[in-house]
């Protein structure tokens, strides 16, 4: 697959190519022979830096630089959150056609785990929301295998040991909805968090649902679905 077109800067070879499908190749030459400039400055070399501020003209047609995508997705149980698998279907062929290149996957689900998930071509973006010190709270509901006790309760909420760890990991909020269903928020992304905190209180999870990202919620949208956000939905990250 081809690198994303997300950095904040990049070779004007590579964007060349990209912006008019071309081959590395072929940008090569045509920025070579003189026919790019760069804020009104011809440039040959291939290896020059671009950013979304710089106006690039090319045999003198403006070329754009192009729009960043954000979906929100209600993922369905059987999807593997990566754009290949060789062995079950990806998220990415949820999402139409036209609309896959570039996209990438913003945090994982559990292939078995349900719920909001979102996607992006906006590396920046993904990486404030992925990023450890983002703090971004996740709010997923849990059915268990067996009772949550009061004392799971607590001690998901002062913090429990993970197999592993070497310090415990708190839930931010833990809201109980019935004696096996529980409402969990986590602003940490370990990997299989909520799972393991699960079992760090003798219990497993039986389904698990990603309800919310920070105020982000997918109520609008049926398994399966998705569709872009707003702009002011883009600005919360
Ligand atoms: N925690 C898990 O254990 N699995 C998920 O899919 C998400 C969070």
């Amino acid at each position: 697959m081809s690198k994303p077109f997300t950095d904040a800067v990049v070779r004007l070879d590579f964007y060349i190519s990209h912006t008019l499908g071309l081959s590395r190749k072929e940008a090569k030459m045509l920025i070579g022979k003189g026919h790019v400039n760069v804020n009104g400055e011809l440039v040959k070399k291939a290896n020059h830096s671009v950013t979304r501020e710089d106006t690039i003209v090319c045999q003198e047609e403006e070329l754009s630089w192009p729009a960043e995508k954000y979906f929100v997705l209600n993922k369905p149980a059987g999807f593997v959150c990566a754009t290949e698998d060789d062995v079950h279907p990806v998220v990415l062929e949820l999402i139409e056609a036209h609309e896959q290149k570039d996209l990438r996957v913003v945090g994982r689900l559990d292939l078995d785990t349900t719920g909001l998930l979102l996607l992006t071509t906006d590396g920046q973006w993904l990486h404030r929301i992925t990023s450890p010190k983002s703090q971004c709270p996740k709010q997923y509901r849990v059915w268990t295998v067996d009772d949550v006790t009061d004392e799971a309760m607590q001690a998901l909420q002062e913090g429990v040991m993970l197999n592993g760890e070497h310090a415990p990991t708190q839930a931010d909020a833990v809201e109980r909805v019935d004696c096996d269903e529980i409402l969990l928020t986590i602003s940490e992304g370990k990997y299989h968090q909520v799972k393991r905190m699960l079992a760090a209180t003798g219990n497993r999870v039986e389904k698990l649902h990603r309800e919310t990202i920070a105020s982000l919620s997918i109520d609008d949208l049926a398994e399966g679905e998705y569709r872009a956000l707003t702009d002011e939905e883009i600005a919360l990250f």
